[in-house]
């Protein structure tokens, strides 16, 4: 086992932390404030190679390893978790999905254009009534021959409006529950496609979320990936991935917010001394930098699965459950070491304890992680 960083994966994280502090930080909390999506700072970060890390140069991705992905979602996050919520869709739902089970055409072309941040990819899995429970889709994809008619509403999407790409998770034959399903890339602008309303949310408010409707969108047979019936496979396969990317991101909204309270208690003076000097306060960050290395070494051993082809269901699951409560914990825990300024937006904590709630919710809930990780627990 060896836990040495590579050259070129600290080259990547040093890339990725110099963007962050450079182009990301001036600025994110007015993103925030005005629920702004940051378009000038994805299309630089399609430009240094962010959009598609782990795809082939082949599809002009930067071909790199799932860690260094850890790595630089680490780092964006820390200052910009509207940001990496764009790149890890983009990444592992999108390109992950499309290169590892597209077919040639469908990869040059979309996947192509995905990777250099030309396009942004959309996973619509979610809908009013199947979140959690993913194989009750209400959204229909009925065969036509040459087609599939596409109806139905999908919710929570990110990237809803900015996307061009958009990988639709619909029900063909609910006889077959899952077996079913497909899954449909949609192109913004297709004849019935409509996008709904933004969502004014309470985190990630940078990040546009919107629902979608479908009415009678005639959508090619050329456009579904993978065979007649796939589309859950694919999403949950998919997904598992996804639960990596999201688990970075709540590592890097753990880590900004520790950086930012280990900073201020060696800056604030109380009772005559700097309060970290203080035990109370000593406790608290000794708390936190455990969580965070425990959260980035499950990161990691999850990362280090997939780049060997192995099983990560579980340990994907468990990063992101861990990871996630590290998150959430973290960043109340460092509104409170700043006291009453980490109660004003200035100091950036609020935003992160704002940002860091979703990471519970979406791509599974925790509740969800814990019934893969039982399933997987009680089938060893
Ligand atoms: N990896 C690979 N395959 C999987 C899998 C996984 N993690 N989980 C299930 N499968 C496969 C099974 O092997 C099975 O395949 P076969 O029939 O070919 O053998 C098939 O899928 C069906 O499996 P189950 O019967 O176990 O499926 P289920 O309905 O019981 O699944 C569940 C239950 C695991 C909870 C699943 O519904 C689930 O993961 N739900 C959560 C969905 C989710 O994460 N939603 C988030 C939306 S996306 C999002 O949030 C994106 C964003 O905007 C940021």
């Amino acid at each position: 086992m060896n836990f040495e960083l590579t050259e070129e994966q600290i080259a990547v994280r040093d890339a990725a932390r110099d963007f962050a502090q450079t182009d990301l930080l001036p600025g994110v909390i007015e993103r925030d404030e005005n629920q702004e999506y940051p378009k000038e700072q994805i299309k630089k970060m399609g430009e240094l190679g962010f959009m598609g890390m782990m795809t082939s140069p082949k599809y002009n991705g930067g071909g790199m390893d799932t860690i260094s992905y850890v790595l630089a979602m680490e780092e964006i996050s820390k200052v910009d978790a509207s940001c990496s919520v764009v790149m890890s869709v983009n990444n592992s739902l999108v390109c992950w999905g499309l290169e590892k089970y597209g077919n040639e055409e469908q990869k040059q072309k979309y996947l192509t254009k995905l990777t250099t941040g030309e396009h942004i990819g959309a996973f619509c899995l979610s809908e009013p009534e199947a979140g959690s429970d993913a194989t009750s889709q209400r959204t229909t994809a009925i065969d036509m021959g040459d087609h599939y008619l596409l109806n139905g509403t999908k919710n929570w999407i990110t990237n809803g409006g900015t996307a061009s790409t958009y990988i639709i998770i619909a029900q063909t034959d609910a006889d077959k529950r899952h077996k079913g399903i497909n899954a449909l890339i949609v192109e913004k602008g297709m004849d019935g496609f409509v996008v709904g309303k933004k969502e004014n949310k309470l985190g990630i408010r940078g990040s546009d979320t919107h629902s979608l409707m479908f009415t009678d969108v005639k959508v090619p047979k050329a456009n579904r990936i993978g065979e007649d019936g796939f589309g859950f496979n694919f999403a949950m396969s998919t997904l598992n991935g996804g639960r990596i990317g999201i688990a970075s991101q709540a590592l890097g909204i753990a880590s900004g917010a520790y950086e930012l309270a280990l900073k201020y208690s060696k800056e604030r003076k109380a009772f005559g001394k700097e309060i970290s000097q203080h035990q109370a306060i000593q406790f608290k960050l000794s708390d936190m930098a455990t969580q965070i290395e425990a959260a980035r070494l499950l990161c990691f051993q999850a990362a280090s699965l997939k780049d060997q082809g192995k099983n990560l269901v579980k340990e994907a699951a468990m990063a992101k459950l861990f990871a996630s409560k590290a998150a959430m914990d973290i960043t109340v825990e460092a509104v409170q070491v700043h006291g009453g300024y980490g109660f004003v937006k200035e100091y950036h904590v609020e935003r992160l304890m704002r940002d860091a709630k979703i990471t519970q919710i979406y791509e599974g809930t925790s509740e969800i992680q814990k019934i893969v990780i039982g399933r997987e627990i009680l089938r060893d």
